[in-house]
């Protein structure tokens, strides 16, 4: 990094006109008094290699990588941290020793707005349930089998799919498919969705939460809308729930601590800022 000129990050995507990354990491660098710049690169599918050589170079410490770019990212890191390995997908890289490093922070970030959103949340470990079976999925199953859940069941529209995940995460994992998931939420005691149902612009996830014991906790790792229709359903119907958003600022964390020296805290005043600025999202934005 030059000595002269103030660190940058940013956040690359193809888009990423729609990423919230900037108005958190803005945020901290104005917290601290820092001074440093966090910037959105729009960079197109495939050509994510001519960036990532950037960084460390000049004054560009890391990047978050968000769609399309995890898995090339993690492809093209020349070390990762254990839990990016463990799941073949980058969202933090940087520098170091001339050596490009990733990691995966959405494993803390769920795990952390989990133990402050839902305090003893693993208290009952015997079944989670996870919806979903993308790329978000593979990092709550990794954090559900850190935090020692004796069965993981993952419950996807494309069952193949789902195979695919447990194939490649073993025991405690099991695949179901959706006829399966009633007599699963009697016995659940975390139901996670990680699937794009209840995000702006796509269906409800709808389902039946009366089956579930009253002991159980929901959670949601969809943020747009701040409240999805399973986070209100699980509300009405008595139980913890826990909303994605704080899973989105805790994730964040790492990287800025590593790009500009200090570790950072998601305050009220962040979540009062990242939230007006969900809610005033288009329905169409992703
Ligand atoms: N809070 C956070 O910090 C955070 C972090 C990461 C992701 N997320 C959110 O998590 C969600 C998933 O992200 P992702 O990267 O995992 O996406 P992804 O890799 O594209 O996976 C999408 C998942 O949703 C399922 N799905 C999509 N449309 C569906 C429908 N109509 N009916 C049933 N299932 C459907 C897919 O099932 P098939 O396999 O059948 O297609 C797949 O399991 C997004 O809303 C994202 O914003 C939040």
């Amino acid at each position: 990094m030059s000595k002269n000129r103030a660190p940058r990050a940013g956040v690359v995507g193809w888009p990423v006109d729609h990423s919230r990354s900037p108005t958190i990491h803005r945020h901290w660098l104005k917290e601290f008094g820092l001074p440093g710049s966090y910037e959105r690169f729009a960079v197109r599918p495939g050509e994510f290699p001519s960036f990532a050589v950037q960084i460390g170079r000049a004054d560009l410490v890391g990047a978050n990588v968000t769609a399309p770019h995890k898995e090339a990212a993690s492809r093209f890191c020349d070390r990762r941290t254990p839990v990016a390995e463990a799941l073949g997908a980058v969202n933090t890289l940087w520098r170091q020793d001339g050596l490009l490093w990733g990691d995966n922070t959405d494993v803390a970030g769920f795990l952390a707005n989990m133990d402050e959103s839902a305090p003893g949340w693993t208290t009952r470990t015997k079944l989670g349930v996870v919806i979903g079976a993308g790329g978000a999925a593979r990092a709550i199953i990794y954090a559900l089998k850190a935090r020692g859940f004796d069965r993981i069941m993952v419950v996807n529209r494309t069952l193949s799919r789902a195979e695919a995940v447990v194939a490649h995460f073993g025991a405690p994992t099991q695949a179901a498919s959706w006829p399966d998931l009633r007599a699963a939420l009697k016995e659940a005691d975390l139901l996670v969705n990680t699937s794009l149902l209840g995000m702006a612009g796509q269906p409800p996830l709808a389902i039946d939460l009366d089956p579930l014991p009253d002991s159980a906790v929901v959670a949601d790792i969809v943020y747009v809308p701040l409240r999805t229709p399973l986070i209100e359903a699980a509300r009405a119907r008595g139980l913890r729930a826990v909303e994605g958003l704080g899973m989105l600022l805790h994730q964040a964390a790492p990287g800025f601590a590593r790009w500009f020296g200090a570790r950072p805290s998601v305050s009220p005043a962040l979540r009062a800022l990242v939230e007006a600025e969900v809610l005033g999202t288009r329905v169409e934005a992703q």
